[in-house]
């Protein structure tokens, strides 16, 4: 997608070094930062400068390169698998994250030599981030589909291009129903407590042109049940083999109130996000943030200074899971690059031709 006028990927490598976009000073500010090794790459994860489930995919299998690039010919494996472990535990519900190391990992002990493995790490993790923006991209052709002429639209959190290497799964068929001629309205939840959707899902829209207001999260259900929402299009972190579905958390009130009201909920995510490993949605680990998200807010100040107020008494605390899981009972559908399938139907997506590497989870 374009930022002012150039084409940008929401990660991608340049030599030994991990470039991404940092998401942590939008929308007021635009900035590139350069990962020079797997630990730093790995700390970006942990710290949200990149987010979203296929973006941190594909830093996770960059920063994997990066292991193998600085591995000693005299400790190889046990410094593969150290440097595997430091990525994994960054962040524990995208199930994108475990699919890109295990595949990378693969690829370095499928080489013959630490110089092979090497090369074959560097060209996995392209393919995966390849592969990620491709599958979106076909996320959203499938995805147009599915929306009319003149659609609002609610979406969560932010499941646009930024959470992926490009194009996003929930924005994608958006922006191809847009591109496509079609009109349509977004109601973006501002999805405390980070405000993924205030701060980089409204940045996206209106980067798009395309029309969309902001609500507070408690305002989804008085949409919703006035019928002025048409259809609802989440992302997902991680989706269990009985189509259970992990995404940010507020996902799982909209689902309900969505089915109340007799309005459709789409999940849009590529079969990457698919953990076949999983049974069900209680078996998915959710993450447990910092309290201090939610006892602050960060914002823009008179003086045009991004700062962090504290919003509760000194004494407050707080709790904050970062991820909720809708029963499969609630979606209508599960946009994949693929096609769009009920959940019950979920092996058909996995054998999708956008997977680069293993189906194998941590
Ligand atoms: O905590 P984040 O921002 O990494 O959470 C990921 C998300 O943005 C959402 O859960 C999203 O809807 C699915 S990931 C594309």
């Amino acid at each position: 997608m374009r930022v002012q006028g150039i084409p940008y990927r929401t990660v991608w490598a340049e030599g030994d070094s991990v470039k991404m976009i940092n998401q942590t000073l939008l929308p007021h500010r635009f900035e590139i930062v350069e990962l020079s090794n797997h630990r730093q790459t790995a700390e970006a994860i942990r710290t949200m400068i990149v987010r979203g489930a296929g973006a941190i995919g594909a830093a996770a299998g960059y920063a994997m390169a990066q292991v193998a690039n600085e591995a000693p010919e005299t400790s190889f494996r046990e410094y593969i698998e150290a440097g595997a472990r430091t990525i994994q535990e960054t962040r524990p519900t995208a199930q994108n994250l475990f699919y890109a190391v295990n595949s990378v990992v693969e690829a370095i002990f499928g080489a013959a030599t630490t110089a092979d493995a090497r090369k074959a790490a560097k060209e996995m993790a392209g393919i995966i981030a390849d592969a990620d923006a491709a599958e979106c991209q076909a996320i959203g052709e499938q995805g147009a589909a599915l929306i009319k002429d003149g659609a609002r639209i609610l979406t969560h959190c932010n499941a646009g291009w930024l959470a992926f290497v490009d194009w996003g799964s929930a924005l994608a068929p958006i922006y191809a129903a847009v591109r496509g001629g079609k009109s349509v309205f977004v109601y973006a939840d501002e999805t405390r407590p980070r405000c993924q959707g205030a701060m980089l899902t409204a940045w996206e829209l209106q980067g798009e042109g395309i029309p969309h207001a902001i609500i507070a999260d408690n305002a989804a259900g008085f949409y919703l049940r006035r019928k002025e929402i048409d259809l609802v299009i989440v992302g997902s972190d991680r989706i269990a083999a009985n189509g259970d579905v992990a995404n940010k958390i507020g996902t799982y009130e909209k689902a309900v109130v969505a089915k109340e009201n007799g309005i459709p909920f789409y999940v849009a995510a590529p079969a990457t996000t698919i953990d076949t490993a999983c049974p069900d949605g209680d078996s998915i680990p959710i993450e447990e943030r910092d309290e201090n998200e939610v006892l602050t807010i960060t914002g823009l100040n008179s003086s045009g200074v991004v700062e962090r107020v504290r919003i509760s008494h000194p004494a407050a605390r707080a709790y904050n899971p970062a991820f909720d899981v809708t029963p499969a009972r609630y979606v209508t559908g599960i946009i994949t690059g693929s096609g769009t399938y009920a959940p019950g139907r979920l092996a058909d997506a996995i054998s999708s031709p956008f997977f680069a590497g293993t189906l194998q989870r941590s």
